[in-house]
């Protein structure tokens, strides 16, 4: 949520500035800016709306080799220019941008007011910089240590002051930042996105830490003004990866790279001759996981309702009892940690604030905590301290999609690992196996499907509500299904278990209101099927996403969409690919704007 870049060289930090939010802008895009060191001293320029209206708003001339610049994702005041990043002091030479949230801002706010600042936004931000003033220090790390004690809350900050020049300091708790390391030149940013075209090799700041930067190098120290001793990473993917390529959107490329996603979550760690799976990550021996007596999966928005297919992978092949619960609930309900339950976080970005508080309870508390992640290195996949990476390759599109996807491979790896320990029999590990090496083609399959796909989005488009129903295990399959559909193309969507429609939804079923129904051939095929009957009886439309082979299908569906038949336990990878493109074209339909919806931005790093 919200970018922060950071630049101090001896290029023209401008451009690099402006590249560098263009990358961050799906972690926020209401207003942007950026303060520059120039010859004239700092210059802040600031634009409501997106990095091209702050690019065209630039003068010609604003150049200088020091900077800091903003994407914003609005949390306090409204989007606009004066609300939007950097903030600056009162007396103009100081400059900072944030993201995270403030808690006390409105005592600080007082407090500053009552000694004579005057602050100009509606933001909890702008205290910081007053407060940076207010300290009366010297050397300008300094003066930042002093003010972040006087702050509650969470930030990732990037400061310059005219009075140094050449000097930035970047601060983290809480919220991301790295810092990116050049020859002469050095580079601070909230993703390693911003980074990737200057340099792979890249330091993580931890929560509690400060950074001293110039062109030449860094130190880092604590909070309390001790050294931290630090370790240059390189980041594991290159400019291409967060390129949107030949795509329209990145959407639709994170769709199209489902089946390479797949094989890399799935690269080294089928073992055929055992019917199992090696999951190095977990660093739990087959002893700790033969003690589970119960597994809790936690995760927010479409991590959970893949926390929730995961948790039907593994209830059914371990005959463990598993279940899910949105991290953001079970981080306030003081929940009972038990010692022989295996929690799981499941994060894409591995930041989400939710999640991470989830954790830490779990942690606290003397529970165990596995990450199912896919950036490397995020907070979540350091504080878990083992799990399983996905390796879907960066995700820029607000909407998740192959990280959904890749999510429920690790589960299905996971489920049988941890099956193959206990009572899943070698066949039935080899059949599982063998299904799993078979997706990467399935998903391709599917995904050479997106044509008819199009065309029936086309009509889902005409309508304002839609549902989406499926069983068991495809129950959040249609839940993945109905979020994808109202992010990106606004159209309401409610996602139910088909058990339930007759407990009450049945009521809005008309020809206004299309059923998704996700129909896969197992058990429950027939009672799934007189779900569909009740809904056609009351003339509401029915789009069916099942495998092919039943002739009763086209004459009772409106529209079918098919997937090739797997296993049972991974038919809802293959049932959720037609579900993101079909939300992908109705929002195209609609003239949406996809990657970056309104309201939303890419990790919720506040709460
Ligand atoms: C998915 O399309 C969403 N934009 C959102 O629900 C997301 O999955 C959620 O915020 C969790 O993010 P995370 O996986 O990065 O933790």
């Amino acid at each position: 949520m919200c970018g922060i870049v950071g630049y101090a060289g001896n290029q023209d930090a401008v451009p690099i500035l402006i590249a560098g939010l263009a990358r961050l802008e799906y972690r926020g895009y209401d207003s942007a800016g950026v303060a520059v060191l120039t010859r004239g001293g700092l210059k802040v320029h600031k634009a409501a709306g997106k990095i091209r209206q702050l690019e065209s708003s630039l003068p010609k001339r604003l150049r200088g080799n020091l900077a800091i610049g903003h994407t914003r994702w609005a949390t306090h005041g409204e989007p606009n220019d004066r609300n939007a990043h950097p903030h600056t002091d009162c007396s103009g030479r100081i400059a900072l941008v944030h993201n995270g949230i403030i808690e006390n801002a409105a005592e600080l706010r007082a407090q500053l007011e009552a000694a004579g600042h005057v602050l100009r936004s509606d933001t909890d931000t702008e205290v910081l910089a007053h407060l940076i003033e207010a300290a009366g220090e010297e050397e300008l790390d300094q003066a930042v240590r002093r003010a972040l004690a006087a702050v509650q809350g969470t930030y990732g900050i990037a400061v310059v002051d005219e009075r140094h020049p050449g000097r930035l300091i970047a601060a983290r708790n809480g919220s991301p930042i790295v810092i990116g390391v050049g020859e002469r030149e050095m580079f601070v940013a909230s993703d390693v996105a911003a980074l990737v075209r200057h340099t792979q090799q890249v330091v993580y700041l931890d929560d509690g830490e400060i950074a001293s930067i110039d062109a030449g190098g860094f130190r880092v120290t604590t909070l309390d003004d001790r050294p931290a001793a630090k370790s240059t990473a390189t980041v594991t993917w290159g400019q291409d990866a967060y390129e949107r390529g030949t795509h329209a959107h990145f959407m639709l490329k994170e769709i199209m790279e489902q089946d390479e996603a797949c094989e890399r979550a799935l690269r080294g760690r089928l073992d055929a001759q055992f019917g199992t799976a090696h999951l190095g990550g977990l660093n739990l021996t087959a002893r700790d996981l033969l003690e589970i007596r119960r597994v809790k999966i936690l995760g927010c928005g479409s991590a959970y309702y893949a926390g929730i297919a995961g948790a039907h992978m593994i209830e059914g092949l371990t005959r463990l009892p598993a279940d899910a619960e949105p991290a953001s609930e079970f981080r306030y309900r003081n929940p009972v940690i038990e010692k022989d339950t295996l929690y799981v976080a499941v994060s894409q970005s591995g930041e989400t604030a939710d999640t991470l508080a989830a954790v830490r309870e779990v942690q606290r508390k003397g529970g165990r905590v596995l990450g199912v992640i896919n950036v490397v290195g995020s907070t979540i996949a350091r504080e878990c301290g083992g799990g399983i990476y996905i390796h879907a390759g960066p995700e820029v599109s607000v909407a998740s999609t192959k990280a959904f996807t890749s999510t429920l491979v690790a589960f299905a790896l996971l489920a049988l690992h941890l099956g193959r320990v206990r009572d899943l029999s070698p066949a039935q590990g080899k059949r599982l196996v063998d299904a799993l090496q078979k997706l990467p083609v399935q998903i391709r399959e599917v995904l050479h499907t997106a044509e008819q796909i199009r065309v029936v989005a086309k009509r889902i488009a005409r309508f304002t509500n839609a549902f989406f129903i499926g069983r068991a295990a495809c129950y959040p399959v249609a839940l993945e299904g109905a979020q994808k559909l109202k992010e990106i193309s606004y159209i309401h969507a409610e996602a139910y278990p088909a058990s339930e429609l007759k407990h009450g939804p049945l009521a809005l079923i008309s020809p206004e209101t299309p059923t998704v129904i996700v129909l896969p051939h197992d058990e429950l095929y027939e009672k799934s099927l007189s779900s569909l009957e009740e809904i056609r009886a009351r003339r509401g439309p029915i789009i069916a996403v099942t495998h092919p082979g039943d002739e009763r299908i086209p004459t009772r569906a409106d529209a079918i969409l098919q997937v090739p038949q797997s296993e049972p336990a991974l038919d809802p990878i293959l049932l959720t690919v037609p579900l993101q493109l079909l939300a992908y074209y109705s929002a195209l339909e609609l003239g949406r704007d996809i990657d970056q919806p309104r309201n939303l931005a890419k990790s919720v790093t506040v709460e």
